[in-house]
């Protein structure tokens, strides 16, 4: 779970007793502080923490314990009206060990628990009735030794049905070591756990049936299988993830793209008013990437919006609107709330998600999911390539029976979607000379990524994956946008990167190089592997083999991932775990 957050950590066990013990710092931290430790039980708890509330530090670290020193929880969430929940405990005598909203909760229960005299699970019902905000909470109680008891609203929870065991996580990946049998919680419900016992409710204390699936999950998967990080292991999968994508949808020789959640809603996809692809981060590029795809080949308005935005403001959608939800967790926050605020608009959801059976994926009316296999590094590399590659696909088949594209075109794509895989192999060989670029640029300050059209979307990737992985500022702009601002910063110690790889653009990002060069930036190019204009002008190039400007980001984004990579390595930093970032981000 450390890939989920990883500023401080802790475990609760119960032998005897509650025992909690907690550490600032990663994982390893807290284990070595517990080597001489017996640390055997029969029910235990950990957690690692991206902080919210309180900066990280062990007494802010979870599992948190009540004032009773009876109750353990640990919480995954915002608690959002702690602060006046935090005033009435204080009014009756409570004080705080830990700066955290969990610590609030826990006594909040604790305190409702005394007054109603009630077993833990009555009075953590009755609380969260009072608790404004999204949790995962997880329960360990002194006086039931035998028993946790979980919750859940709005941020995930799965639990691991083994024999005689159970496990919970907030993904399936910890848990498929011990068991493939699981059940995704829903919100407003509550898990009572024994070692043979899973008793699910709601919050009005009704039993629910327990929906048991089976997980399609190799534990090879989630390994790091002989490469140093995950993010170079998932960079070096692309071949595979994006044939992996295409596979038993993509077929070349019947010239026929098969998406039963596109099939299935073909009428609302192709007669939509406006698409609205909704996303954050690196999901966000490729909704941008997408926007151009569609418009392009399908002929509907479409827009692109950071979900964090959309939710908040008053955005106007009409039930002729098809939403296309990106998200690689399926997890992130603002994402589900604004597909909620969709929703109740009337949209239509089409959520294009990576992880199986998360909450996106449950919230959407249809979708189609990505493929690419369990994300560990934190740095989003393979669900990027693969959410464009399931985008073109959705992209092609409407515009196909809109009749917005005609069959040569279409029958040209579907072969260019399908060398992607093979042509992103070779990319991948020129790993070492990439590294040797980042080596001569790793002390630059500030990087700039520019590029046009398809690629623009791209040079933003590439920004944001040098600030993720090397701490290095990079701002991605279009090309031609730079003259209006951008173009003050540089100087001869600008590096500037160039998506320029041969498209429609190419004569107007030539010149946008030019504007550069004569002012002795550094260039740095992602280039078409035959392109010996801009070879002759850049510093560094890396070469990309010839494809369609349409799918040509699948391509030119690897180096630009690779790039980040080796920098941050060259840096010495922990490129899987970048300061202050969490995989999944469930919080607002
Ligand atoms: C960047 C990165 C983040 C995520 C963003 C959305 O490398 O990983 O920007 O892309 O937090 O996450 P998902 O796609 O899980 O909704």
């Amino acid at each position: 779970m450390e890939y989920r957050g990883y500023d401080s950590a802790g475990v609760a066990i119960i032998n005897k007793g509650l025992h909690v013990y907690k550490k600032k710092g990663k994982v390893a931290n807290l284990e070595e502080s517990l080597v001489a430790k017996d640390m055997h039980a029969h029910a235990g708890m950990g957690h690692t923490r991206w902080a919210t509330h309180g900066e990280p530090s062990d007494r802010n670290a979870h599992p948190h314990v009540s004032a009773n020193g009876k109750l353990a929880m640990i919480h995954n969430g915002i608690i959002e009206n702690y602060a006046r929940l935090k005033q009435e405990l204080i009014n009756k005598g409570y004080t705080f060990k830990s700066d955290t909203d969990t610590e609030v909760l826990l006594n909040f229960v604790q305190d409702i628990q005394q007054n109603n005299h009630c077993g833990l699970e009555e009075a953590l019902r009755i609380a969260l009735k009072r608790v404004v905000g999204a949790y995962v909470l997880v329960l360990l109680d002194a006086d039931n030794p035998d028993t946790i008891i979980a919750a859940r609203k709005g941020s995930p929870l799965v639990i691991g049905v083994g024999k005689g065991e159970h496990f919970l996580a907030s993904d399936a990946s910890p848990i498929i070591e011990y068991t493939k049998e699981v059940v995704y919680v829903n919100d407003y419900e509550l898990a009572i756990i024994k070692a043979d016992e899973l008793v699910l409710k709601n919050l009005g204390n009704e039993k629910l049936t327990p929906f048991i699936q089976k997980l399609d999950l190799q534990l090879a998967a989630i390994e790091k299988g002989g490469y140093d990080h995950f993010m170079l292991k998932e960079i070096f999968e692309q071949p595979d993830t994006i044939f992996d994508c295409l596979r038993g949808r993509l077929d070349v020789q019947a010239s026929t793209i098969t998406m039963a959640g596109v099939q299935n809603n073909i009428d609302k996809l192709k007669n939509a008013d406006r698409i609205v692809m909704i996303a954050c981060g690196t999901s966000w590029h490729a909704g941008l990437v997408a926007e151009y795809i569609f418009e392009e080949l399908c002929r509907i308005p479409v827009e692109v919006e950071y979900a964090s935005e959309f939710r908040y403001r008053n955005p106007v959608v009409r039930p002729g609107d098809v939403i296309i939800a990106i998200s690689q967790s399926g997890e992130t926050a603002d994402t589900i709330v604004a597909i909620d605020k969709a929703k109740e608009q009337g949209a239509f959801i089409f959520g294009v998600v990576n992880v199986v059976g998360s909450s996106i994926a449950r919230i959407s009316h249809a979708g189609a999911y990505t493929h690419a296999g369990p994300e560990i590094g934190v740095a989003s590399t393979k669900a990027f390539t693969a959410q464009l590659a399931v985008l073109t696909m959705i992209a092609l088949k409407v515009a196909q029976e809109k009749g917005t594209i005609d069959q040569k075109r279409y029958n040209h794509l579907l072969n260019e979607l399908h060398e992607i895989p093979e042509k992103a192999t070779a990319v991948l060989r020129q790993s070492e000379h990439i590294k040797k670029i980042a080596a001569k640029y790793k002390d630059a300050r500030d990087f700039l990524y520019l590029g046009r059209g398809y690629n623009f979307p791209v040079a933003l990737e590439g920004a944001l994956k040098l600030k993720e992985i090397s701490y290095i500022h990079a701002e991605g702009y279009p090309a031609a946008e730079m003259k209006h601002g951008p173009i003050a910063l540089v100087d001869e110690h600008l590096p500037v990167v160039f998506v320029a790889t041969r498209d429609s653009y190419h004569d107007k990002i030539v010149s946008n190089i030019q504007e550069i060069k004569a002012r002795k930036g550094k260039v740095l190019a992602v280039i078409t592997e035959d392109d010996t204009t801009i070879t002759g002008m850049a510093d560094d190039t890396m070469v990309v083999p010839a494809a369609d400007e349409l799918v040509a980001p699948m391509l030119s984004v690897i180096p630009m991932q690779l790039l980040s990579y080796y920098v941050g390595i060259l840096k010495e930093l922990d490129v899987d775990k970048p300061r202050n970032l969490a995989k999944s981000v469930t919080v607002e």
